[in-house]
């Protein structure tokens, strides 16, 4: 028999993720109407939000990819990030959208906004599809946020418990006593 998911409670459904990532999808597009968009997603918990927000874009736009580690514990991140996969081509003058599965205390964006931001491109905004505001440790300015959540550890839609759960239709929390943290 298959393993149960180790949930708590659902945070966000199916149905909302689908009508939230549809108005995001609508509100970009109608924000970089005659622009050089170019999305820029966050490996690997974005590309599930990421697939779905551009297929609600309804103006042109293109797609990279990073891929950053930050070094911390299973639940928590510690804002030391490095660069696993850089970007395939050069953002100068473009205008980036950094496509995040989550702000938690917001280190990884704030790395990220410092790293992109260095390479000249013409606008650097971030959307990302969930927020927990009680975490956050630094001030980063979130342009679009799908939803924000209480601060518990999030499963599902993309984000991972020691890289499982991603492919759960909706976001809940750990349920931390059944995985033992
Ligand atoms: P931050 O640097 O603390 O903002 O965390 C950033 C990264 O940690 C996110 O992009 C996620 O990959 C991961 N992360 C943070 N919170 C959660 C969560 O609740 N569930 C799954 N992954 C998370
Ligand atoms: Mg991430």
């Amino acid at each position: 028999m298959p393993e149960e998911p180790p949930i708590g409670e659902i945070l966000v459904q199916p149905d909302q993720l689908k009508e939230r990532v549809r108005a995001l999808g609508r509100q970009v597009s109608a924000d970089y109407e005659g622009r050089d968009l170019l999305l820029v997603g966050v490996l690997k918990g974005a590309a599930f939000f990421l697939a779905d927000l551009m297929r609600q874009i309804t103006i042109e736009c293109e797609l990279d990819f990073m891929a950053v580690s930050s070094y911390g514990s299973d639940t928590d991140s510690s804002g030391v990030v490095r660069i696993l996969k850089d970007l395939d081509a050069p953002i100068a003058g473009r205008d980036v959208l950094i496509v995040e599965d989550i702000i938690d205390s917001g280190l990884t964006l704030q790395y990220l906004m410092r790293n992109l931001g260095s390479r000249d491109p013409a606008t650097l905004k971030v959307c990302s599809l969930l927020i927990k505001p009680e975490r956050l440790k630094t001030e980063v300015a979130v342009d679009y946020v799908g939803f924000e959540i209480p601060n518990r550890f999030a499963i599902g839609y993309g984000l991972d418990f020691r890289q499982r759960w991603r492919n759960l239709p909706y976001v809940a929390s750990l349920n931390r006593e059944k995985v033992g943290v």
